[in-house]
């Protein structure tokens, strides 16, 4: 069994004291890939140092919808420089829009939003999108820019039926922790009616843990319990799940070479 987490934080500060022992977990857990996403430029050393010590660590990189009131016309250029010149940054995201926390003017996170796609599309990458409480806006966005555009919705929390829309538009959704909290009969509801050659398994860590360790610190070992999760939900063995979940992950970052 080969696991691959889609979206993780290992750079977060929430594994200062303890990363080198959760990575050396990692082998033991069978997690074959990890996608590091970096949510802001400055932050980007980080994920870089992970990606160059360790071999199965990738990353992704783009200013997420919180940060948008930081991104300016040159951030954009140093976000090109760096996506261009390490081969391990394999992604640009997160980026999308966060109608939730509102953490930075709507307007301004469209705007960089857009440019950020155009820029993903440009380069030739997949995008990481983040869309919270903003599926209008962003199924809008994404509509007038589908061309040469393929990604993934990170989190999936939407409708089935915006779902649909985006595997119809090539994108692959990821689920994470979320779909497997005993509240979240809409979310399973959904994951059980998509095609698994279409769905990604993350973990968000350090947030969003899946039961049995909700409350606890997430890592992506943890991965393995939303690909637990996806087999119950589709009647399929957890093996299955993940061999799927590995291909698909592999082919869309485009690792299967
Ligand atoms: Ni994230």
């Amino acid at each position: 069994m080969k696991l691959f987490d889609t979206h993780a934080h290992l750079s977060d500060k929430r594994f200062d004291d303890d990363l080198d022992d959760v990575i050396k977990k990692l082998k033991e857990s069978q997690v074959f890939r990890v996608v590091d996403v970096c949510c802001h430029v400055k932050d980007v050393k980080r994920t870089l140092d992970l990606t160059k010590k360790h071999d199965f660590i990738y990353g992704a990189l783009g200013m997420h919808p919180h940060e948008a009131s930081d991104v300016t016309e040159k951030t954009l250029y140093d976000m090109e420089g760096l996506l261009k010149k390490n081969d391990k940054l394999i992604a640009l995201g997160e980026i999308g829009l966060d109608y939730h926390y509102d953490f930075s003017p709507r307007d301004v996170q469209k705007k960089w939003f857009i440019e950020q796609l155009e820029l993903a599309i440009s380069l030739n990458l997949p995008v990481i999108l983040h869309i919270r409480e903003a599926f209008s806006d962003c199924m809008e966005i994404l509509r007038a820019h589908k061309k040469g555009l393929f990604g993934v919705m990170h989190c999936y929390s939407g409708s089935y039926e915006t779902a649909r829309d985006c595997i119809d538009m090539g994108l692959y959704i990821a689920f994470g922790g979320a779909v497997t909290f005993k509240n979240a009969r809409r979310l399973s509801d959904v994951a059980s009616r998509l095609p698994l050659k279409r769905l990604l398994i993350e973990t968000d860590c350090p947030y969003m843990t899946p039961e049995p360790h909700r409350g606890k610190r997430n890592d992506p070992s943890y991965v393995y319990y939303v690909a637990k999760c996806l087999a119950e939900l589709h009647n399929r063995d957890v093996e299955e799940v993940c061999d799927i979940t590995l291909k698909n992950g592999l082919e869309l970052f485009s690792m299967g070479k």
